[in-house]
């Protein structure tokens, strides 16, 4: 009997351990955001990709709540021509106007993520010779609608949209078919931002409570890494 128990009880530990270091080899193991990652099956998963990346929490949020994200998956899958997206960091967001994004109606907030979309999969080099204003996802690219245009010298690529001129501040994935690149400032069309976009209505709790989200990400994101660290460092101490 009590050597059936001891058997049970490490088989249980074995499991265990196995099962933690699996997930903390994965989880230190995962590459540099820099870094292409290789290709995956099926549809590359822009939100993910990004969420591996980091401090994209608001666009990915906002990717899926108007469900561009679940569009971007589908269109990936048949498409030849790929797809570029321009996404802002965190601290983007957190730039903008106090209530900027709050204001917005869910039709702006399509239009908006929209225009961080290209149709077409551009590489950094292809900048170059594309023509302004660039065609964006978020459609009429003609006077105060949402023109993007882009100008290159050098290594450096600026896009600017009549309200926002930013660089092309470095790549977070590409694979041939799909570029996303990461930008310091959102990309504000003058459609939604523009002195003659319709008036936006009121927000309803003006910075704050993007704010607090957005602190309470930072904070999910700091304790669950903290916890991790202790799960893999409790795991090596046991199998030593
Ligand atoms: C991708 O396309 C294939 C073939 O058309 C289809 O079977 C598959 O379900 C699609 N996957 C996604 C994620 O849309
Ligand atoms: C974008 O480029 C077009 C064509 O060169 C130009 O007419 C327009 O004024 C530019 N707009 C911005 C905001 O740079």
């Amino acid at each position: 009997m009590a050597i059936k128990k001891q058997s049970l009880y490490l088989i249980f530990t074995v499991s265990f351990l196995f099962f933690f270091h699996l997930h903390c080899s994965t989880t230190s193991a995962q590459v540099p955001a820099s870094a292409p990652a290789p290709t995956p099956a099926g549809p590359p998963d822009v939100a993910k990709i990004l969420g591996k990346a980091r401090q994209y929490g608001i666009f990915i949020r906002l990717l899926k709540s108007t469900r561009v994200s679940y569009r971007l998956l589908g269109e990936l899958n048949n498409t030849e021509d790929g797809k570029t997206i321009f996404a802002p960091t965190d601290k983007a967001f957190s730039s903008l106007k106090s209530g900027a994004l709050h204001s917005l109606n869910d039709e702006q907030r399509v239009a908006l993520v929209l225009y961080h979309v290209l149709p077409t999969y551009v590489p950094l080099s292809q900048f170059l010779i594309v023509s302004n204003p660039m065609k964006t996802e978020a459609g009429d690219s003609g006077d105060g609608e949402f023109p993007l245009n882009v100008t290159t010298a050098g290594k450096t690529v600026t896009l600017m949209t009549g309200l926002t001129k930013t660089n092309v501040a470095g790549t977070i994935y590409t694979d041939g078919k799909l570029a996303i690149y990461r930008v310091d400032q959102v990309l504000q069309p003058l459609q939604i931002f523009g002195a003659n976009s319709p008036a936006p209505a009121p927000a309803p709790a003006p910075g704050k409570s993007l704010e607090a989200a957005e602190n309470s990400e930072a904070l999910s994101i700091t304790m669950h890494n903290l916890g991790l660290s202790a799960v893999c460092a409790i795991t090596l101490a046991l199998s030593l």
